[in-house]
């Protein structure tokens, strides 16, 4: 008899092994290899159609395009005018961020001029019912089923050909033709791959949840981001009613485009201005605050950025940060004593970044500067004043991407001492430029 034989797969980054160990080689993260039946795949490939190159010129679709609007204006923004028909979304989040409640919203206001089917695996219909009924998503054209197996989805979405799709979650679902359990990285893989294939041919618009591992990477390989045409990521913080979703990657559309919304109990509501919300309870006159415009995509955002600098009672001060990576204030604060005199061995430093965001751009590193300053010489910043630019490790402040756009936000917001990179080449009232973080210190002091 013919052996049966396994494989090991990181569950991280998907990567394959002959027999277990501890640590993925691939990916370098630990305890991530898992025991699979291995795939073999016996419709891929696909020889006898005929398919042949053409030149791009008469590459022109056949099919139409077209956006189907989510009547969440900002989520359509962020998406780049809408859903497009095909279109396959991935959005992932942490447990109990509001995926399904704010996808119930999308699906049900797309089902007033549309067919809709919401296939969850996670809940039954009468929980989705009783959701529905709390944010007023009842629809007659929203069809709701409760299933885990894909083969049973895969004929219901045949039957019913619906417009618009959502899986809630790829990882609840599996196919009976595989051996291994439901969101293991085979079933995660071959689901979404099912999914995607029928979303394409059948040109539906189509939004796959996906849930988080504890390190916030989406559970299953990054096969999965490459698979669908974008990938989303809600996040927010508990005890903080604000969500944001994020477009990390988008083939219809920027990205870096965000939507922020507040969770009430009539679910998710557009926030329409996130730059009021988010500084909407700064301190006035306390040092160790200061506003800076971030941004991702076309649309920024103002945010608070807070410091605390204070004496430290350890041997070895503390330093914590929230909101920016830790690696990334030990360069500032090494920056800071090197070229800005600001002595910090026997202080404690903290950074937080208000309402709870989590900013991987550089250009925070300015603000996140000024505000420590601030905080360490007990002088509160101008209230007028916002900051942004990346810091180089000789002290100079390296220019970023969206410098309009960032200048407009802060000035739409009465800001008129907006601190900006030398190199930016933007004069205009307002507007100061600096080349080095001794003279942001020199005009934060004055
Ligand atoms: N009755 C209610 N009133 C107000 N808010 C509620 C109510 N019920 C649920 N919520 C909010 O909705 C959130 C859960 O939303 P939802 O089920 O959409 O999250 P999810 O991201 O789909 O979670 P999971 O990953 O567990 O499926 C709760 O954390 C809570 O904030
Ligand atoms: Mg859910």
């Amino acid at each position: 008899m013919k052996k049966v034989k396994t494989v090991f797969v990181c569950t991280e980054c998907g990567a394959n092994y002959p027999s277990w160990t501890g640590r993925c080689i691939s990916c370098g993260q630990w305890n991530t290899i898992v025991e699979e039946k291995p795939v073999y795949s016996k419709t891929r490939t696909n020889i006898t159609t005929g398919n042949r190159p053409k030149p791009i010129t008469s590459a022109k679709e056949e099919k139409h395009y077209e956006r189907i609007s989510t009547e969440i204006p900002s989520l359509d923004e962020a998406l780049g005018g809408g859903i497009v028909t095909g279109q396959v979304i991935l959005l992932s989040g942490e447990p109990g961020i509001g995926k399904s409640t704010l996808l119930l919203q999308v699906a049900s206001n797309i089902a007033r001029n549309r067919k809709v089917l919401y296939v969850t695996g996670e809940e039954s219909a009468h929980q989705v019912y009783i959701r529905g009924e709390r944010i007023g998503a009842l629809n007659d054209n929203l069809l709701i089923m409760s299933e885990t197996n894909l083969e049973t989805i895969v004929n219901a979405i045949e039957d019913e050909n619906p417009d618009f799709l959502v899986l809630d979650s790829v990882q609840t679902v599996y196919s009976s033709e595989l051996e291994s359990a439901a969101g293991s990285v085979s079933q995660v893989r071959e689901v979404s791959a099912k999914i995607t294939e029928i979303a394409k041919r059948k040109n539906i618009s189509t939004i796959i949840i996906g849930q988080v591992t504890k390190e916030g990477s989406i559970a299953g390989p990054k096969v999965l981001e490459h698979i669908v045409d974008t990938v989303a990521h809600f996040e927010g913080e508990r005890g903080h009613s604000y969500r944001v979703l994020k477009i990390i990657k988008n083939r219809f559309g920027a990205a870096g485009e965000i939507a922020v919304f507040s969770m009430k109990d009539r679910g998710l509501e557009e926030v329409k201005d996130p730059s009021s919300f988010f500084i909407s309870e700064r301190p006035e006159g306390k040092p160790g605050s200061i506003i800076f415009p971030f941004t991702e995509g076309s649309k920024p955002v103002l945010v608070e950025v807070q410091a605390l600098v204070s004496k430290t009672v350890y041997a070895v001060p503390q330093r914590r940060a929230q909101g920016i990576d830790i690696n990334r204030l030990s360069i500032i604060l090494a920056v800071l004593e090197k070229e800005g005199n600001i002595f910090l061995k026997d202080r404690d430093v903290f950074v937080n970044i208000v309402g709870g965001m989590f900013i991987k751009e550089p250009a925070v590193d300015l603000a996140v500067a000024l505000a420590i300053v601030s905080s360490f010489y007990n002088t509160p910043v101008d209230s007028q004043m916002a900051a942004f630019g990346e810091l180089g490790l000789a002290g100079e402040v390296r220019s970023v991407h969206y410098t309009e756009q960032r200048i407009k936000e802060a000035k739409k917001f009465g800001l008129n001492k907006i601190l900006i990179p030398y190199n930016s080449e933007v004069l205009e009232e307002g507007v100061i430029p600096v080349r080095y973080i001794k003279d942001a210190i020199d005009i934060l002091r004055r």
